[in-house]
């Protein structure tokens, strides 16, 4: 009982970690190339902020690159007898289609790292193959998931990818967008305020519509919701999400407008807990994922 916990907690934080990661690395590329790049900012405006977003995604990269390995150990850990070698166990790992997509993962990674580290000396060439970069660790989740043993993989595994670029679109441009109010200038603000809106609709209808056809094979019957772990967990991270599309809608209405008025600090706390919230529903789902599923 005490090490199926300890197997949950060290499987949900490495998954915490790497979905982290990767929501502010696909945000950094969403508010330079959908954001910034078309709010109508001046190229020495948007110098500042896109340098910044890049700043923060070689962190978020260095996230994704070490949650490889941990995944990779923490397998091996829950495979090996106590007085058996590490070794034999890790490469069989590795060669499983698992170890191949975490391998995948760590070297596109590392060349988005590169790619940050860059585009944050101002050029292009970094954010172009930092998009490549984060398309491609997009779709890794899925291979090392569900979706690539599922019924039809193709479909799932596409689910899963649009899901991971939603969440990055929305919850990652709002977390960018929640640190540029603590540092750009109030144009440069109203500018990308106003060009993230889009962004974050269509953030939000990707991330609904392919969570909805994930779920549904997943939990089975409506009663698993509150019958099982799983279902509870999914429960409480809709409960949140829908706090998040509040908070969004509330923010969509009138963020403009209260900068305007002169209430950029208002503006800032208010954009920072809808940030935390949607962090909560990303501490949420690393839990869930690493938890058994009603079928
Ligand atoms: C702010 C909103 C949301 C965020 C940030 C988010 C984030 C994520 C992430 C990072 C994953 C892991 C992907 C993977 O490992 O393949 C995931 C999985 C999942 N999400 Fe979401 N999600 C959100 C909203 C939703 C909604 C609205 C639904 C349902 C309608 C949903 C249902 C699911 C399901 C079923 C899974 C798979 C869980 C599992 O493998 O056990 N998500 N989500």
């Amino acid at each position: 009982m005490t090490e199926s916990i300890f197997d949950t907690s060290a499987s949900a934080l490495i998954n915490g970690a790497h979905y982290t990661g990767l929501t502010i690395a696909i945000g950094a590329v969403a508010m330079r190339v959908l954001v910034l790049s078309r709010g109508g900012l001046s190229v020495s405006e948007r110098t500042p902020a896109t340098r910044d977003a890049a700043r923060a995604a070689v962190w978020g990269s260095v996230l994704i690159l070490v949650a490889a390995p941990l995944r990779a150990l923490n397998q091996v850990r829950g495979l090996v007898e106590p007085d058996e070698s590490w070794i034999p166990m890790l490469q069989a790992v590795l060669g499983t289609s698992v170890g191949k997509a975490l391998q995948l993962q760590a070297i596109w990674a590392a060349a988005a790292i590169v790619a940050f580290l860059v585009a944050q000396q101002g050029r292009d060439r970094g954010w172009k193959i930092a998009t490549v970069a984060v398309v491609i660790l997009a779709i890794t989740p899925g291979l090392a998931g569900h979706a690539a043993t599922s019924a039809s993989p193709t479909l799932s595994l596409a689910a899963s990818m649009l899901h991971l670029l939603g969440a990055g679109l929305w919850v990652g441009g709002l977390f960018h967008l929640w640190r540029l109010t603590g540092r750009s200038s109030d144009a440069t603000l109203q500018c990308a305020l106003a060009a993230f809106h889009p962004v974050a609709m269509v953030g939000a209808a990707l991330i609904v519509m392919s969570g909805l056809y994930q779920t549904w094979p997943m939990v089975g019957s409506p009663a698993h919701l509150v019958s099982t772990a799983w279902g509870r967990l999914l429960s409480l991270k809709l409960a949140l999400v829908l706090g998040v599309l509040l908070f969004g809608y509330k923010h969509l209405r009138s963020a403009e407008q209260s900068l305007g008025r002169g209430n950029r600090a208002a503006l800032r706390r208010s954009l920072g807990k809808e940030t935390l919230l949607a962090l909560a529903v990303i501490v949420v789902t690393a839990v869930l994922t690493a938890t058994a599923k009603p079928l």
